[in-house]
């Protein structure tokens, strides 16, 4: 069978009669290199959803209007392969429509290209777009909070115009879609969809920098645009460092903190990871090697004369450090004179957001620094800037790659930037020379340009003289290395990174979610609970039982949960295991009086009824005495951590300490810990807000599966809440009733959300 070109027909036979899950066919497919647009075609849609459209309309001088390309790097990045397939891209098309009969002119031509247009008032435009978006997130996210404005129109707008998005996306998405979101204007529409939609699978993508959590808590909606965005099933950013910053505000403003990227929001998995944007490579080079740009280049040069040029291509934008540009350029012209007449710099200025008032003024300052330096060093035969201040086509822009002999790419902040890697693509003789700014997501990649400070403008000046001077084995040697990472990272590679992942996080989720236990499985439970003539009962303390407390001795048990425990392990035919990570003495002072059996330290002890408490002979502490002091180190630098001992282990808890800090930390033992930890034959447990340290044989599956064998059971119930638990839980027979209680990922059978749950169902039992 040729896999690369299966129909649909087949596959779908195929995923019958081998009763495969979507998420399984798809893996099948992605092993034999299926295409894997067409896997989305056979398996429901890729929905793509950004402001901005790829095309942009406008109206022309006689008042038609007109299609254009959009700039910017996502349209350009994504609007080359996202025809691949059936899949339609929802956004808004870039202009307010004066009437009816011009909106159904737009709408109809874009559905030709499978563009969905939304359509904003211009007071939307005015709000959302340039407010809340580019007066209010844009500045915050790129660290310009001098510009930062904070009205609650523009975050009302805001709210409006996401939920609009919503509504467009909600009526042309199928369940089996995959929703596929993109950058800041619309971080609150992952939530909303979720609310509409809560099985589809959807992505979201940050194409802006995530700033450190000093800079975005300083918004007034942090905590309602974090909310948003972790509707997401998965959430992609440009570097690590923007990621790091994500999972950094979400653990100090939401409470959630993650285990490598992977966290739970309201009992869904949600994983956050960094995605490198690449450029689709081969259109570049192709591009650069078209007979139309080599007649574009002979044009150019021609008029420009034999001098060396400097290339730098941005939109009007304070984050691209366009005036610093300048004013370096004249540095370096004013100390190594000897340049002058020999460099141009070209630079290609592309008109945007030009109705916010931090652009307009850009504008001008621009405007007076390139007329300043033109007229300061300026001949009849010389020009030292091309300025150019509009959008160029593509050939254009590759003409102008390939003549560049060195690309100047300075933003204070950027995302990513594609610019960059446009250029070195363009380089099809391996010639020229980037340098780059470290504020941009690509110097992470792009480690062989000559990577600079933009704020340090001598060591920008001096970079430039380095890069005009360069030899041509050291320019050759350096563009062949960032080629072939550009070939190989490049926009097809980055989609499938993506889809792959989100398939994944989809597969997990579908294993991992437990049905919650709603009336009728409850009263199955019980019914099966009364009819039963041999019930055993596992159920775990904290978490379980009872909430949890700041200081663990404050968690003994109240009246209530006396009552329970002492009439339900009256009942007949009834066997009630306390099944705890704590010591035995505290098990046995708080519980002792009642007909319960235990098992404490997650197994290492086991008291059944009218027995001693008992413990494996092969167990051994003298671990502790190494152990121990390693933990000291991190009580002493963490203040509200302590650690508790029990008698076969060690316990570091840290659920008084800082937020962040205590997160940190404990990632910091159990590094310190893996390698000492395998070789003394011990298991390090990450458990609620603690670091656990015990011996590698024991955990509370084994200890329960001791007690499920030697009985013959008709009903077996477990509950618990943390990971430990789950051990129990996989311990069962298919029959048992297992439950996890806070959230739904478990290998338990069924889910409850919270202790006050469970004692509710335990009461019911006592009244069976
Ligand atoms: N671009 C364009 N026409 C132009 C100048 C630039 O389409 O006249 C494109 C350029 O090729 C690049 C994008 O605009 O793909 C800019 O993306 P980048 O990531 O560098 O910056 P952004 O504008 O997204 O901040
Ligand atoms: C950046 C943003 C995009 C935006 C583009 C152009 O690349 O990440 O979301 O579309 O700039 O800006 P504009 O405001 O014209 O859409």
């Amino acid at each position: 069978m040729d896999w690369r070109n299966i129909s649909e027909p087949s596959l779908r036979d195929i995923m019958e009669r081998y009763r495969l899950s979507k998420c399984e066919i798809i893996k099948v497919l992605i092993c034999l290199e299926s295409h894997f647009w067409y896997l989305h075609d056979a398996m429901g849609r890729t929905i793509i959803v950004s402001n901005r459209l790829p095309v942009k309309v406008s109206r022309d001088k006689k008042g038609g209007l007109r299609y254009k390309p959009s700039e910017g790097g996502l349209a350009t990045g994504l609007g080359s392969i996202y025809r691949e397939g059936d899949n339609i891209w929802v956004g808004w098309p870039g202009i307010h429509f004066d009437n009816i009969t011009e909106e159904k002119e737009a709408s109809e031509k874009l559905r030709e290209e499978n563009m969905k247009p939304v359509t904003l008032t211009e007071q939307e435009i005015e709000l959302y777009y340039e407010g809340f978006s580019n007066e209010t997130l844009w500045p915050t996210f790129h660290y310009f909070t001098q510009y930062a404005l904070y009205k609650k129109s523009y975050w009302q707008a805001y709210e409006k115009v996401n939920q609009k998005f919503c509504d467009e996306v909600v009526a042309v998405a199928n369940t089996d879609d995959t929703i596929w979101l993109h950058d800041y204007q619309l971080f609150l529409l992952p939530g909303m969809i979720r609310e509409k939609l809560p099985n589809v699978s959807i992505g979201f993508f940050l194409h802006i920098p995530f700033p450190s959590f000093e800079v975005f808590r300083l918004l007034p909606w942090r905590r309602q645009l974090l909310d948003g965005v972790l509707g997401s099933d998965l959430i992609g950013f440009h570097t690590y460092d923007d990621m790091r910053h994500f999972l950094s505000a979400v653990s100090r403003i939401c409470f959630i903190s993650n285990q490598h990227g992977q966290l739970n929001k309201d009992g869904r998995t949600v994983e956050v990871d960094s995605f490198p944007m690449g450029i689709d490579y081969d259109k570049y080079a192709s591009s650069s090697a078209s007979p139309d740009t080599l007649s574009r280049e002979v044009k150019y040069r021609t008029s420009l004369g034999d001098q060396k040029l400097m290339l730098s291509i941005d939109r009007l934008d304070y984050s691209k450090g366009i005036p610093a540009r300048l004013q370096i350029f004249d540095l370096f012209l004013e100390k190594y004179p000897q340049y002058v007449g020999k460099v141009s710099l070209m630079m290609v200025v592309v008109p945007s957001r030009d109705s916010v008032d931090q652009y307009r003024d850009l504008k001008e300052e621009v405007d007076l620094l390139v007329g300043r330096i033109n007229g300061k060093y300026g001949s009849v035969n010389w020009t030292p800037i091309h300025y150019f201040y509009r959008s160029f086509p593509l050939n254009d822009l590759s003409a102008f790659y390939r003549m560049a002999d060195v690309a100047l790419v300075t933003p204070m902040r950027d995302g990513m930037n594609l610019v960059c890697k446009e250029y070195v693509a363009s380089r099809l003789d391996k010639r020229g020379v980037l340098i780059l700014s470290e504020m941009a997501g690509a110097s992470k990649e792009l480690s062989e340009a000559i990577i600079v400070n933009p704020n340090d403008k001598h060591q920008v000046r001096d970079a430039i003289k380095r890069a005009l001077e360069m030899t041509e084995e050291e320019q050759i040697r350096h563009m062949e290395i960032m080629q072939a990472t550009l070939k190989k990272y490049n926009i097809h590679h980055w989609v499938k990174l993506f889809m792959d992942r989100l398939v994944d996080v989809f597969d997990k989720q579908q294993k991992m979610t437990t049905k919650i236990l709603d009336d009728t499985a409850q009263q199955k439970l019980v019914e099966s609970f009364r009819k039963s003539n041999n019930k055993l009962l596992f159920l775990d303390y904290d978490g379980t039982l009872t909430a949890f407390t700041p200081n663990p001795r404050e968690a003994s048990p109240d009246e209530e949960l006396h009552e329970i425990l002492d009439l339900l392990a009256k009942k007949e035919n009834t066997e009630v295991v306390v099944i705890s990570g704590r010591d035995k003495n505290t098990l046995e002072e708080w519980l002792g009086q009642h007909n319960l059996e235990f098992v404490a330290e997650h197994g290492v002890w086991v008291k059944s009824k009218d027995q001693p408490w008992k413990t494996s002979d092969n167990l051994d502490n003298s671990w502790k005495e190494d152990i121990r002091p390693v933990l000291e180190i991190y009580v002493n630098k963490t203040p509200g951590s302590f650690i508790e001992e029990k008698d076969y282990s060690l316990v570091w808890h840290y659920r008084k300490v800082e937020t962040g800090l205590g997160e940190l930390r404990s990632r910091e033992i159990i590094s310190h810990l893996k390698y000492l930890a395998v070789n003394m034959n011990l298991q390090v447990l990450e458990g609620n807000m603690v670091v656990e340290i015990k011996n590698l044989e024991v955990n509370k599956g084994k200890a329960a599966a001791k007690w499920v064998s030697t009985n013959n059971l008709d009903f077996i119930l477990a509950i618990g809440d943390d990971a430990t638990d789950e051990d129990t839980f996989k311990a069962m027979p298919e029959h048992a009733y297992t439950i996890k209680v806070g959230d739904n990922r478990s290998a338990a059978r069924f889910s409850m959300k919270e202790p006050k749950a469970v004692r509710s169902l335990l009461k019911q039992l006592i009244e069976e």
